[in-house]
């Protein structure tokens, strides 16, 4: 039913900027409600003592705001992440800041944190309550003009650590200027103590990961890995948005300034992920995202070391029965290769020390 809606919606939306298209998206999720199917055994699993129904989530920026989760989680995801939420409300960068890229599979963006501010999300989620058997993830950002980042995050796990199934501090968005300098060295170590000394001292129940970016060079990500092994931090998202750009784009909005997301960044993250699973030794839950848009590419990123693994650009072009489609050929996946449960195949392609 839904599919079919979508097929007649889709082509039109295509002729709609991409923004006032994702506007439509969030007003029509928003309304939506449909009983959760029950996922197959197979892709239960638990991930920082959290119960996921099945691994496949959604990305953050989709619903930045937290009006739209039920309605996107009766899509059939495990779990959704909202956000990027800021401490105070933020318009974000001048419009048009969404572009697609449709011969490349991608989207470029430069949103800039667009949001309506954690009183009002707070708000939202309590307006709307999870629906119980699915997860609520809670990504996290600075304010473009604060003054003291690293508070900013500390205030906001303190506001969402109760409506929150897991925390995301994300420090790797290419569209605030000076975010990614919280992956450096010495300020990721000075950020992840006071993160550790929050937690602690108001007993914080959400698991936190950090979201990171994909254009990290390999002494980056050997600190990064270095640091997170011996922090309070209980997993890693892998990865945002991109400021590279390959020479084989198509599109002529390739030049664009922003994060690119979708087909392109598949290979990077993929790899990244990879690397970081061997650095860590598979002691620390990563959660793939970039460029995934079927169950093949899910199963790589699982056998290549992630728990779960999430997706954004391939909801926008392919619509909402991906996630279904996606859960059906990775069971049959799983199936095929004797693994009881998703957990056993996590990291199955790395040898490990
Ligand atoms: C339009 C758009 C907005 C996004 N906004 C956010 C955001 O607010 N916070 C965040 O952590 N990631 C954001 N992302 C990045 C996604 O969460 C994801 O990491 C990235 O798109 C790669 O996944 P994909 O290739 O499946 O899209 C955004 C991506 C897109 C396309």
């Amino acid at each position: 039913m839904l599919e079919k809606l979508y097929k007649k919606i889709f082509p039109i939306l295509n002729f709609v900027p991409p923004e006032l298209a994702h506007n439509l998206a969030i007003k029509f999720f928003s309304k939506y409600k449909k009983t959760i199917e029950k996922d197959d055994q197979i892709l239960n699993s638990n991930v920082c003592n959290l119960q996921f129904s099945n691994p496949i989530g959604l990305a953050a920026g989709f619903d930045k705001n937290g009006e739209a989760y039920n309605g996107l989680l009766s899509l059939g995801f495990g779990f959704v992440e909202i956000g990027t939420v800021t401490l105070n409300p933020q318009i974000g960068n001048k419009k048009p800041r969404i572009f697609r890229l449709k011969e490349d599979k991608a989207i470029i963006n430069r949103l800039g944190f667009n949001n309506v501010g954690a009183e009002k999300v707070l708000k939202n989620i309590k307006k709307n309550e999870v629906n119980s058997k699915r997860l609520l993830g809670i990504n996290l950002g600075k304010n473009l003009d604060s003054i003291e980042p690293i508070e900013d995050y500390l205030k906001l796990i303190k506001i969402f650590d109760k409506k929150a199934s897991y925390i995301t501090l994300n420090i790797s968005s290419p569209n605030t200027p000076d975010l990614r300098e919280l992956e450096k060295k010495n300020n990721l170590e000075k950020f992840v103590k006071k993160v550790s000394l929050v937690k602690r001292k108001n007993s914080i129940k959400s698991p936190i990961f950090l979201k990171i970016d994909p254009d990290l060079n390999t002494k980056e990500l050997g600190d990064i890995a270095d640091i997170i092994l011996s922090s309070s931090i209980d997993g890693i998202i892998i990865s945002n948005t991109s400021i590279n750009r390959s020479n084989n784009l198509i599109n002529t909005n390739a030049g664009e300034v922003g994060g690119i997301s979708g087909l392109p960044l598949k290979t990077k993250s993929n790899k990244l992920l990879k690397d970081f699973y061997i650095l860590t030794n598979g002691k620390i839950p990563l959660i793939g995202v970039g460029g995934i848009s079927n169950a093949k590419d899910a199963y790589e990123r699982i056998l290549n070391g992630a728990s779960l693994v999430q997706l954004y650009t391939a909801l926008v072009y392919h619509g909402p029965s991906i996630v279904n489609n996606i859960k059906k050929e990775l069971v049959y996946f799983l199936k095929k290769d004797n693994y009881k449960c998703v957990e056993q195949a996590i990291g199955k392609l790395n040898k490990l020390k």
